[in-house]
């Protein structure tokens, strides 16, 4: 196995309680492990060597929840929401049939390219939905796709009852047959908990639809709480769910009733920003206790960004995070929100995802807005 020392780290932002920033900092990758971490000066000998000349590394950004594998283009709606047009997840049936009319190699290389962009900015590992298929055959086509880009696979046929379906014969169709086909090629379930859609799901039919889910061998997930006060947040608690996300209208029962719970909270701050809505406290989660994760959501509705950057510096300058909550949520909190130890941190052990960024500090993710300063560690050339 080839080792390699990475010097010349002005800042190493761990997320290790031990030793969470290390300045003048090396780190050795041995293989697809991190096999040591301290201060430069005694750092041993390795195989390779990679110097950053005085950049900041931070582990690999964790984007918990995207939606990358579809077709088409919806920015007409978006133009129109800036003027004034409310989000109701409408818009999702025009996605729907743009993905179903793509052939298959046309979808990989839309959602390839997506990966890359996100690569390109940071991102080491990232969570991809199906739920613009909402068929059995398509959505099996969209987890197989997401499948070859990542194992955080989550079948969301359950994301809104399309057109050409009664709500009960979907539900059904979604607990049990789409289920069935889908569960091969999923981690996780995840259902669009919202009353406030006509198009989504409620409280019943989203306990009905998890409890198929867990049964079939997958993790809950679910969207919560997005478009006004709901349900989202309560179900998420009482069944279990790893994450629930969104969490744009929280109520005080909302915020103890997840800080008395393993239920992390993705905020999507690109959403709020792209739909005109109201951005929840970070800070009040924060003081309440609740484990908290930052994700994109990159979708062609609500939020066609995939850049976490942006979803850091939104957090801090909107949600009242600083920027060590921000970027902590943006790596060790999705890592949470996945369930995984193996990512999220930079230690022993860990696995050997680090982002660079260009610039001296962590910081600078949320004090430079805009700036693509960060990168994995994979584009940086050895020296
Ligand atoms: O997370 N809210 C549900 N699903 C996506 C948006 C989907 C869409 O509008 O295409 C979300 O915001
Ligand atoms: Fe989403």
């Amino acid at each position: 196995m080839t080792t390699t020392l990475v010097t010349g780290i002005a800042e190493l932002l761990t997320n290790d309680p031990e030793r969470e920033i290390v300045e003048d900092a090396a780190v050795v990758l041995a293989g697809d492990t991190i096999g040591w971490v301290g201060p430069a000066a005694q750092a041993p000998a390795a195989d390779e060597a990679i110097d950053l000349g005085g950049r900041a590394v931070i582990p690999g950004f964790v984007d918990s929840h995207s939606h990358l594998v579809f077709a088409g283009d919806r920015s007409a709606e978006f133009a129109a929401r800036m003027t004034g047009e409310p989000y109701d997840g409408g818009g999702i049936a025009t996605t729907v049939a743009a993905t179903r009319a793509a052939s298959d190699d046309e979808l990989r290389a839309l959602v390839a390219h997506r990966v890359e962009e996100m690569h390109h900015q940071g991102t080491t590992t990232v969570e991809i939905k199906s739920g613009y298929g909402l068929t059995i055959d398509d959505e099996v086509r969209a987890l197989k796709i997401a499948r070859e880009f990542t194992t955080e696979t989550t079948y969301l046929g359950a994301h809104v009852v399309p057109s050409d379906a009664t709500r009960e014969a979907y539900v059904d169709l979604v607990a049990g047959p789409m289920l069935r086909a889908c569960a091969p090629h999923a981690r996780w379930i995840d259902v669009f908990c919202e009353p406030h859609s006509p198009h989504a799901f409620d409280a019943d039919e989203t306990r009905h639809i998890v409890a198929a889910g867990r049964a079939a061998g997958l993790r809950i997930r679910l969207h919560g709480n997005q478009i006004g006060h709901g349900p989202g947040v309560q179900v998420a608690v009482e069944v279990g769910a790893a994450s629930v996300d969104h969490c744009t209208y929280l109520s005080d029962d909302d915020i103890a009733a997840l800080a008395g719970s393993d239920t992390v909270a993705t905020l999507l701050p690109g959403v709020e920003f792209s739909t005109r809505s109201p951005y929840p406290s970070g800070r009040r989660l924060l003081d309440a206790g609740v484990s908290i994760a930052l994700a994109s959501d990159c979708n062609p509705g609500t939020c066609y960004s995939s850049s976490m950057p942006l979803m850091i510096a939104l957090a801090v300058r909107e949600m009242g995070l600083t920027p060590l909550e921000a970027v902590r949520a943006a790596t060790l909190g999705s890592a949470r929100a996945l369930r995984r130890e193996d990512i999220g941190v930079i230690a022993v052990g860990k696995r050997a995802d680090l982002t660079v960024l260009d610039a001296p500090s962590y910081r600078h993710l949320a004090y430079r807005p805009g700036v693509p300063i960060a990168r994995s560690l994979d584009e940086v050339s050895p020296s």
